[in-house]
């Protein structure tokens, strides 16, 4: 197992009305006037906002609107938002929403006390040292940003989207989950969620470093929770329970507990926000379409860990490594079928994908090898690529 430091600074408060303690947090937390982001429309058509505002009056907090952030989040609202949050003085965000608000929050949070360009963070030109406290009204399980210190953006000029991560900085001060608040999700976005945290997951578990048998059955008993789990929440969406048990290993998937003590991997996310940036696809349908092909490409390169995960998750048993394998992308895809996901980029919507184009942009971001289970070059990511096609 290799040294490290584990951060997690947020408070989590799970549970049946969760959201009510939005005011007394924030005004402890996030200081006097906060700015709320939230998306589209789904937590004002849900009641959700108004209870959130209640909350914030009761409690004496003020507060500003920022609405309209999209999936796979752009630049152009954080732009907006950092204008407002410095016109409006205020103290801290709270991000009402999934991954894509809370994103824009944490990076209206570092912009508006930060005298550059808050993609500077994004771009690698800059390590961000402070930012406004956010805190989150978590409504769909999926990006675990709700617990991360990451962030996602993309900026639409060049369509770059990239990520900033920082635990000390970034770290939501506080997240607020209600499974009732994910009972309105739409099917397709419950699936995506999932598959989501599973690959978070999977990409810490997609390790070369040994001797970190606490952290893989974590890792292991975590996918085993999602894979029961999810059928319940698929079949009765209001499923309090199921809910429950999904919220929370969304959570555990990615605040960065299964990845103490070893080297992760990283390279399916890389290849899916590729994916997303070029055809703005749903991060998790793309992950449930790359992961698969990625398994079947390391069952001829180095097939160990995949074969680990299919022998002691899908309970293949199968001695030869490679065979177990492909045993494995074989039981991923099967699982992600079952719930409604897409396996291959043709079922994703993308008919006519250009390979040379995702890879050339992906090593120009990433460099020509990456990766921390295997190096991966621009041959390996054509492969993956057309196995996922
Ligand atoms: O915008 P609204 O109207 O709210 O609708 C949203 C959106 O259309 C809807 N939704 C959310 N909660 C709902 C709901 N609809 C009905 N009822 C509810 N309770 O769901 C749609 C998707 O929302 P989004 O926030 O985009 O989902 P998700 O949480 O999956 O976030 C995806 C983004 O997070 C990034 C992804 O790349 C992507 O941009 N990620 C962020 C990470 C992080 N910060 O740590 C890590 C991840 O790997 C990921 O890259
Ligand atoms: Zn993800």
């Amino acid at each position: 197992m290799d040294n490290f430091t584990f951060y997690t600074p947020t408070r989590y408060i799970f549970g049946r009305g969760a959201e009510d303690k939005a005011g007394t947090l924030s005004a402890e937390l996030l200081g006097r006037k906060v700015m709320i982001v939230i998306g589209g429309g789904s937590v004002v058509r849900s009641g959700l906002l108004g209870r959130v505002e209640e909350s914030l009056k009761g409690a004496g907090v003020e507060y500003v609107i920022l609405k309209g952030v999209q999936p796979n989040p752009t630049d152009d609202l954080v732009y907006v938002g950092i204008e407002e949050a410095r016109r409006e003085s205020v103290s801290g965000i709270l991000a009402v929403g999934g991954g894509s608000v809370i994103d824009t929050a944490k990076a209206i949070a570092l912009g508006a006390i930060y005298d550059g360009d808050f993609w500077d963070f994004y771009s690698g030109a800059a390590v961000p040292q402070k930012a406004l406290p956010v805190g989150v009204v978590l409504t769909i399980p999926a990006a675990g940003s709700e617990g991360s210190g990451n962030s996602v953006i993309t900026r639409r000029d060049g369509m770059l989207k990239l990520g900033t991560r920082t635990d000390s900085v970034l770290r939501p001060k506080f997240a607020l989950m209600n499974p009732e608040l994910t009972f309105t999700l739409p099917p397709e976005q419950t699936a995506a969620g999932i598959a989501d945290m599973m690959a978070h997951i999977f990409e810490r578990y997609m390790s070369p470093t040994r001797d970190v048998q606490l952290t893989d059955r974590l890792s292991e008993g975590l996918l085993k929770a999602i894979i029961e789990e999810a059928p319940k929440v698929m079949a009765n969406p209001t499923d309090y329970q199921a809910r429950a048990n999904i919220m929370w290993a969304g959570t555990l998937a990615h605040n960065g507990v299964c990845g103490t003590g070893r080297v992760e991997d990283w390279t399916s996310h890389a290849m899916e926000h590729e994916l997303s940036a070029l055809y703005n696809v749903t991060h998790g349908a793309g992950l449930a379409v790359i992961i698969p092909a990625w398994v079947t490409y390391m069952a001829d390169v180095a097939p160990e860990k995949p074969a680990e995960l299919a022998r002691n998750v899908f309970n293949v048993n199968i001695p030869d490594d490679r065979a177990a394998a492909l045993a494995c992308a074989a039981a991923l895809c099967e699982f992600f079928a079952s719930i409604g996901l897409p396996t291959t980029m043709r079922e994703l919507g993308i008919n006519n994908p250009d390979v040379p184009l995702l890879v050339e942009r992906l090593h120009a971001v990433k460099g020509h090898q990456f990766g921390g289970y295997r190096l991966l070059d621009p041959a390996a990511t054509t492969a993956i690529y057309t196995l996922a096609l």
